[in-house]
């Protein structure tokens, strides 16, 4: 048996590449290691965001080069958005590597993820993913949908769909909310949930679909960027503040207990103290339950790159660990607001890293960790909360409750 790793970098774009490819693998006779040093091939499955990104993988590369001295059969294989970019670059700088493949998956847990889209057609100044993955491609509902069947019948009780900007999702007379609606027909569909939306697309017929189809999960990810106007106005993102605010408090109003997480990006060029600080009033306004926040990244061949006012590293940083301050605070009030309630989880099957137990997800996208290890990964089990964190809750069982 050959054994194979995988390295996972950047969205889930990637995730799920890896889970494809990890998929391929098996029947070709290879087996997932966690060892580098026992591994017959090595795939290092690229992003390229931010900055850095490719001396980053060389970086990496040039760690992994010794081993190849020590199995001279190893392969190393570098895939995703870098070697996207980079391509032959790869070889040159590192001609120890054998494959270098560019962007195109099923793994452990009970989410499987479906691509309905590749690409993007939006243009925000600052993103290389239009150069990395191109024009929007939409996939046919009907293969989208066998896709789920198929999913579902191999014990994937939760779906996620997928694409750079999945609430464009159009083919034929089929847009995101019919999707969501035909698959939340199909039997053995518990959750749906989907990524990433572009706030300017959300309409009402995706958010009534939260409101109204049973299996989508009351969470969405819901990319704010920035909290400044003059700033989404130079990032092109095609949305003002207040549209953003109007969305989120519709959903607020129709789906019940909603969660909503953001990305942020802090230190785009020109940024000033004043439009930092009304970013700073969204996180405060929305109250979002996760915030993933980066400091600006120039990248190469985008507008944003070209701009002569760019901020300096330091005032990037200390921004950015202002944001995660402020949300980190926001995130333990709002969690411990939870405390005493009970929700169902899906249990992944994963172990904690805390110590014996198990751990799965809310609808509203919280993990929690349970300490009982007599359940089994991939079913339902009714939790109450018992402890509060930033990032997480712990919870006890509750007698009675069902597996699914
Ligand atoms: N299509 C999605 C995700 C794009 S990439 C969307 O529109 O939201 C994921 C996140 O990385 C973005 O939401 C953004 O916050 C961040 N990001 C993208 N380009 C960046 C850059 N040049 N510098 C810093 N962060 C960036
Ligand atoms: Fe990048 Fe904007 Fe497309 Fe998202 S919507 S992938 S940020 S260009
Ligand atoms: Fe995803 Fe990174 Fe590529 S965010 S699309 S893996 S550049």
């Amino acid at each position: 048996m050959r054994r194979f790793l995988i390295e996972t970098w950047g969205c889930q774009m990637n995730v799920h590449d890896s889970e494809k490819m990890a998929g391929i693998l098996g029947p070709l006779g290879y087996e997932a290691t966690a060892d580098v040093n026992r591994a017959d091939l090595i795939l290092l499955n690229t992003c390229s965001v931010r900055e850095k990104a490719a001396e980053k993988v060389f970086s990496r590369l040039g760690q992994l080069r010794g081993l190849k001295r020590l199995n001279p059969d190893l392969v190393i294989a570098v895939c995703g958005c870098v070697a996207q970019l980079e391509g032959e670059t790869i070889f040159r700088r590192a001609p120890y590597v054998d494959l270098v493949m560019s962007t195109a998956a099923r793994g452990a847990g009970p989410r499987a993820y479906v691509t309905v889209m590749e690409g993007c057609n939006k243009s925000c100044t600052y993103c290389i993913v239009p150069f990395t993955r191109g024009r929007e491609v939409c996939r046919s509902a009907q293969e989208i949908l066998a896709e789920v069947r198929d999913l579902v019948a191999r014990g994937y009780p939760e779906i996620e769909f997928l694409g750079q900007n999945v609430n464009a999702y159009h083919h034929g007379t089929d847009e995101l909310s019919s999707l969501l609606r035909m698959s939340d027909r199909i039997e053995g569909v518990r959750r749906l949930r989907f990524t990433t939306s572009h706030p300017g697309h959300l309409d009402h017929r995706t958010m009534d679909a939260m409101r109204d189809v049973p299996s989508v999960c009351n969470h969405l990810h819901l990319p704010a960027q920035s909290g400044s106007n003059r700033i989404l106005r130079l990032m092109k993102r095609g949305y003002t503040r207040e549209r953003y605010l109007q969305k989120i408090s519709y959903l607020r109003c129709n789906v019940p207990r909603i969660a909503f997480s953001t990305d942020i990006i802090v230190g785009f060029p020109g940024e000033t103290e004043e439009d930092f600080t009304e970013t700073v009033s969204l996180l405060r306004d929305v109250e979002f339950d996760q915030v993933y926040a980066f400091a600006y990244s120039a990248r190469p061949g985008t507008v944003a790159a070209g701009m002569t006012n760019a901020l300096p590293e330091a005032l990037k940083q200390e921004r950015l660990q202002s944001i995660l301050t402020i949300q980190e605070e926001i995130q333990l009030r709002r969690n411990t607001a939870l405390v005493g309630r009970s929700f169902e989880i899906l249990l992944d099957g994963r172990p904690p890293k805390e110590g014996p137990g198990v751990r799965g997800r809310t609808t509203c996208n919280r993990i929690v960790h349970v300490p009982a290890d007599a359940s089994t990964p991939n079913t339902f089990l009714t939790v109450r909360i018992t402890r509060a964190h930033a990032h997480s809750l712990s919870g006890e069982p509750l007698l009675g409750s069902r597996a699914a």
